[in-house]
């Protein structure tokens, strides 16, 4: 019912699957009112609509049309429509006239794609008595319409609400039972709050803990988010779907909406966006206007603004640039800057979704990206990376750094242990934003070379690099620095002048063995290149394309990224080199002719595995024996392998069958 089809750091493009048809996430929808609504959104972009199943319920003739011809027809959408259930009034008036079994029934009965059970909103900020209170009857409400549903053989999707207010190990504690229900979708309730008062921050932390225990295979829905402004950072989060009165709203009160904040018509000397609206009046035509042809007009403009925010965020998924688009977006206003920051200390978390490699380069727009898990990611793999005894320091050069660093390297200054130096016994990296420490031997590998940062630093990037290379020392007898780097950090050390002439030798073979180990996990360097080696170069580039033991294919370079594809011999000595359950993914019997034979491996089938795969890794799919069935590139990271039902986890490139 729903489908993945691309990541980026928690945010993804998924397919959502109803009666009434499918629909592209993350996606908006627009709120309808039942009975005054004015506009009609599906012309301007809408694919799902969400309308609210209890003020049909309270209103008499409302109720009966609904009931006799069907909710579609009463609103007249024949798309995907989800309901709500009178919690938000709940929230707002303290009461309603329903039972959570009476709402359930009523969606149903008036045939509504996607229904709500009757949680309770809990407030931010309220005591810590009242949120466990008000959870407890939420939880037991979900509960109840889950069996309902079961008990009954509904069709309809069903929505379990995450509630919990701003304590954070209630919102997991929530969104870990709710998980366990089995839902069809999980919107996490009562932000509204947070986003009116601009809590960005405390959203950051509200959403990130509910995703934590949230079923990845599931949509998740960011109740009563409806500017455009926080769409990005959100999305990043991992909601796929959004709902929004603030079109109307706003246009009612004759306010824009556009992605940099809101603008109120009385203040435009100009139309704010080049929508059909704002290409047509003029601020002066509008404020003319009678009230709600006005209204509808700029109604017209905040949905086009929104429905345009969404596609440009499942464009930023598909190429791999939702966190340029986050930190752009959150420039729009200093609350979302804290929250992005916020972001920043979840960078964990969002590792373990983002894929491994990406089409496009990174950028760095600012400190908030020194944050990012791509940073993240590569100081883990370098402090699992073995130490020479001297390191030596070099300031940036173009990229690949490699391929332009070459000769005598000028000036260096000594610190540490003194003794004579021997290149070979010396790890060399080039000291640069945003990634720190990038060991020569790799830099080719994404994202090291395929990442943008100004050449005049900011000094956080200053003193990330000032830390990052103090800390980094200490792993080593003697530290040579270049006198450029020294400069560029402000490090004093002008009396410990080197003599000796410090080269960079080229060494191919020294750098596919580092690359695998970069790649595989320290020892897959020497375990898959032994033997007769020879490297195969493309004639055009220069690019290491493939590698041979003789004339038998070990690996393939993808010349985008620099990443090793295993041939069947690579596999092979891959898997007899490294430990068992690195790099692999562990499939059942069942699956294993399937694996033997080339198929690609399902989810359901894979029992265990390597904690460290990403999607886009290239793994080893073994049995329970850990005997080599095939091999292949991972779709998902291992926490959504290990967690999903449904869908595929590895695109096997060769079964080991004969
Ligand atoms: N609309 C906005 N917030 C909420 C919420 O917390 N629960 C429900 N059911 N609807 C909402
Ligand atoms: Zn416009």
């Amino acid at each position: 019912m729903f489908e993945i089809k691309a990541k980026d750091n928690m945010g993804r493009v998924g397919v959502l699957k109803t009666k009434h048809g499918n629909v592209k996430t993350p996606a908006l929808m627009p709120v309808i009112h039942p009975r005054k609504q004015a506009i009609d959104v599906g012309k301007y972009g809408a694919d799902i609509v969400i309308t609210n199943a209890y003020l049909i319920y309270k209103d008499e003739e409302l109720k009966q049309k609904a009931i006799d011809e069907g909710l579609h027809k009463l609103i007249n959408f024949d798309g995907p429509i989800m309901t709500d259930s009178g919690s938000f009034q709940l929230s707002v008036y303290g009461d309603v006239e329903i039972t959570n079994r009476e709402v359930i029934e009523f969606q149903e009965s008036i045939k509504t794609d996607i229904g709500t059970s009757l949680d309770i909103p809990t407030a931010p900020f309220v005591d810590r008595e009242k949120a466990e209170s008000d959870l407890k009857i939420t939880l037991e409400r979900a509960k109840e319409a889950v069996e309902f549903k079961k008990e009954n053989n509904i069709e309809m999707l069903l929505n379990s609400v995450v509630q919990g207010s701003t304590y954070l190990d209630l919102r997991q504690d929530c969104a870990r039972q709710l998980s366990k229900l089995d839902a069809d979708l999980y919107p996490i309730g009562a932000v509204v709050p947070l986003m009116e008062s601009y809590h960005y921050k405390d959203l950051v932390d509200v959403v990130m803990n509910s995703m934590k225990e949230l079923s990845d295979s599931v949509p998740r829905h960011l109740m009563g988010a409806g500017h455009p402004m926080i769409f990005a950072l959100c999305a990043a989060m991992g909601c796929d779907l959004f709902d929004s009165a603030a079109y109307i709203l706003y246009a009612e009160d004759d306010r824009f909406l556009t992605t940099r904040g809101t603008y109120k018509l009385e203040n435009l000397h100009e139309m704010p966006c080049s929508c059909e609206v704002c290409t047509k009046y003029t601020p002066d035509d509008l404020r003319a206007m009678p009230k709600k042809q006005r209204r509808d007009l700029i109604a017209q403009h905040n949905l086009h603004v929104s429905f345009a925010e969404l596609r440009r965020i499942r464009q930023a998924i598909y190429e791999g640039s939702l966190m340029e688009l986050v930190e752009e977006r959150c420039r729009a206003h200093p609350a979302l800057l804290d929250a992005v920051r916020q972001l920043g200390m979840y960078a964990c978390d969002l590792e373990k979704y983002d894929p491994r490699s990406k089409k496009s380069a990174f950028f760095y727009t600012g400190p908030e990206s020194l944050g990012r898990s791509e940073v993240l990611r590569h100081i883990q793999k370098l402090m699992a990376m073995p130490k020479k005894r001297d390191l030596i320091l070099l300031p940036p050069s173009r990229k690949p750094y490699s391929k332009f660093i070459s000769g005598k390297l000028g000036d260096f200054y000594r610190y540490g242990e003194e003794h004579d130096i021997d290149l070979d016994n010396a790890d060399f990296m080039v000291v640069d934003v945003p990634f720190g420490l990038i060991p020569l031997e790799v830099d080719e590998v994404y994202p090291l070379s395929q990442n943008s940062t100004p050449k005049i630093r900011d000094v956080d990037a200053v003193e990330f690099l000032q830390e990052f290379v103090d800390e980094f020392s200490g792993y080593y007898e003697q530290v040579l620095i270049h006198s450029r780097v020294l400069k560029d950090l402000e490090i004093e050390g002008e009396n410990n002048l080197v003599d000796a002439e410090i080269r960079y030798a080229k060494d191919d073979v020294k750098k596919i063995k580092a690359i695998a180990d970069y790649q595989f996990g320290v020892g897959a360097g020497e375990a898959l290149f032994d033997g007769n080696i020879n490297i195969e170069k493309s004639k055009k580039t220069g690019k290491i394309r493939h590698i041979y033991d003789g004339k038998t294919l070990i690996v393939n370079m993808r010349a985008s990224d620099s990443f090793l594809v295993l041939s069947k011999e690579g596999a092979r000595r891959l898997h007899a080199a490294m430990p068992s359950l690195s790099n692999r993914v562990v499939v059942n019997k069942d699956s294993e002719p399937f694996a033997l034979d080339g198929k690609s491996v399902f989810c359901k089938f894979v029992v265990d595995c390597d904690d460290n795969i990403r999607s886009n890794d290239e793994v080893l799919i073994v049995n329970e024996e850990d005997e080599l069935l095939a091999y292949g590139k991972a779709l998902l990271g291992a926490c959504e392998i290990k967690e999903l039902k449904t869908g595929q986890a590895i695109k096997t490139r060769k079964g080991m069958k004969k």
